[in-house]
């Protein structure tokens, strides 16, 4: 077994359920700006949803997204499918994946450097795409089961009923496909509703590469199109692993993704443990015969940067990557790929615990939407730690929150009015009985 660190391929699990649950959220006004150019972007926005209402004052939040003019209010709505609250909208735009001097950005150039030396000119790069994509885009176009868990309320974020935050850089695959591209590594950030720990965050950081061979490209080679692109998939992300880690121990795993057939994932032997390091297949015959390429065959992957962050350079805790801490932020150059992170320091942790009847419709993830809407990043881990069901069949949970801030120390005050508002929001916005 691979070592489960930051955010596992998702589509690889076969779970198939649906839980529904809207619900409207308070917000308040975060700001956030960047500057941006790639003209790829402008198509793969809901268009239509993102014009209205866009100057309406006061403007507070306007967020330049590929391009893109967005403001708060395109992506929240006080409206039963739109779950987006404040804490997401404050990440949008934040790109940490440009921005060359974090540990983001450096992985993504040195991953760029690779792909330029082995094939000079080849791969276009886009990292600018609008995370706004439409539910076609994000599901549809890469073939995702109507019924996959994926596409439910509880683990993706809807802006509405046709438009979410995207749950992976796949998102943009089909339509880079029909625009033409054969050769493209994608770059972004991703959005999923999740539980909270260390290598879990609800943004998160992804690559996509694609490539596409024509007849004369497996012709030459002897063997079939299907085999020749796996081999070359193979052989093209092992250097790639090599590029980052050195000479490590690789191995593949057979697995599913709906987007691609055959389906692996790569893992590698690194400081004793198998770390799983990204997904990748062929393509389906049916994403390339829609993008109009029916002549073709191609291979895809997706990796995510957060999870080879983390090991490349030691950083312990997912929250780091979103701090403005100096001593944070300072330790790393452009350039410098691997540079162990020295923790400055570690403050205490305190844990409180909360315990209530749950009710058919309660998700850990929108326990822990509630917590970080409170707690922010201070909020650590969110843990189950009790679990039973009575005579009378309800059940109860409880569960221990460890709030601890990675800059200074927590008081007291500080977390007992925390843990108050979560005690108190939990009861409702969760309906559920406090015990
Ligand atoms: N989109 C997948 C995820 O987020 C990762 C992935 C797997 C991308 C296989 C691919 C692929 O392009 O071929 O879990």
């Amino acid at each position: 077994m691979a070592i489960s660190l930051a955010h596992a391929t998702l589509f690889s699990r076969t779970s198939l359920f649906l839980s529904r649950n809207s619900r409207s959220l308070t917000f308040c006004i975060p700001f956030s700006t960047s500057s941006s150019s790639a003209a790829a972007a402008s198509s793969s926005l809901p268009s239509d949803k993102l014009h209205r209402n866009k100057w309406r004052s006061p403007v507070a939040s306007v967020l330049e997204l590929g391009g893109v003019k967005i403001g708060r209010e395109d992506v929240m709505r006080d409206d039963p499918t739109n779950n987006v609250p404040d804490t997401i909208f404050s990440k949008l735009g934040m790109q940490l994946h440009r921005r060359d001097q974090h540990p983001i950005g450096i992985l993504k150039n040195a991953i760029y450097e690779y792909f330029d030396t082995s094939y000079p000119n080849k791969f276009d790069k886009f990292d600018d795409l609008c995370p706004i994509v439409t539910v076609k885009q994000n599901f549809d176009d890469v073939l995702v089961p109507a019924d996959h868990v994926s596409r439910s309320y509880n683990d993706t974020y809807y802006i509405d009923a046709q438009t979410v935050l995207r749950c992976h850089t796949s998102a943009h695959q089909a339509e880079l496909l029909r625009r033409g591209h054969t050769h493209f590594l994608v770059t972004g950030d991703v959005y999923r509703r999740d539980s909270i720990d260390s290598t879990h965050y609800p943004v998160f950081h992804q690559m996509e590469g694609v490539r596409v061979f024509s007849p004369d490209d497996w012709e030459a080679s002897g063997v079939d199109a299907t085999s020749h692109a796996a081999e070359d998939l193979k052989k093209c992300l092992e250097g790639l692993a090599n590029h980052l880690f050195g000479a490590v121990e690789m191995r593949w795993i057979d697995t599913y993704f709906p987007f691609t057939n055959p389906s692996f994932e790569l893992e590698i032997y690194f400081q004793e443990k198998w770390l799983e390091v990204l997904g990748c297949g062929v393509t389906e015959q049916e994403i390339l015969k829609r993008s109009g390429k029916t002549n073709n065959v191609a291979w895809a992957f997706g990796l995510g940067l957060e999870r080879l962050a983390m090991v490349l350079f030691d950083i312990p805790d997912i929250r780091l990557f979103w701090s403005n801490d100096e001593r944070f932020t300072s330790q790393f150059s452009k350039g410098q790929l691997g540079v162990k992170f020295k923790p400055f320091s570690k403050y205490p942790p305190c844990y409180k615990d909360i315990s209530f009847w749950i009710n058919e419709s309660f998700t850990e993830n929108n326990l822990c939407e509630v917590v970080r809407g409170i707690a922010g990043d201070l909020a650590e881990e969110v843990l189950l730690i009790d679990n039973f069901t009575n005579k009378k069949g309800m059940t109860s949970h409880c569960y221990r929150i460890a709030y601890r801030s990675m800059e200074r120390s927590l008081t007291d005050d500080e977390i007992n009015e925390l843990q108050w508002n979560v005690r108190e929001q939990v009861q409702s916005k969760l309906n559920v009985v406090l015990r």
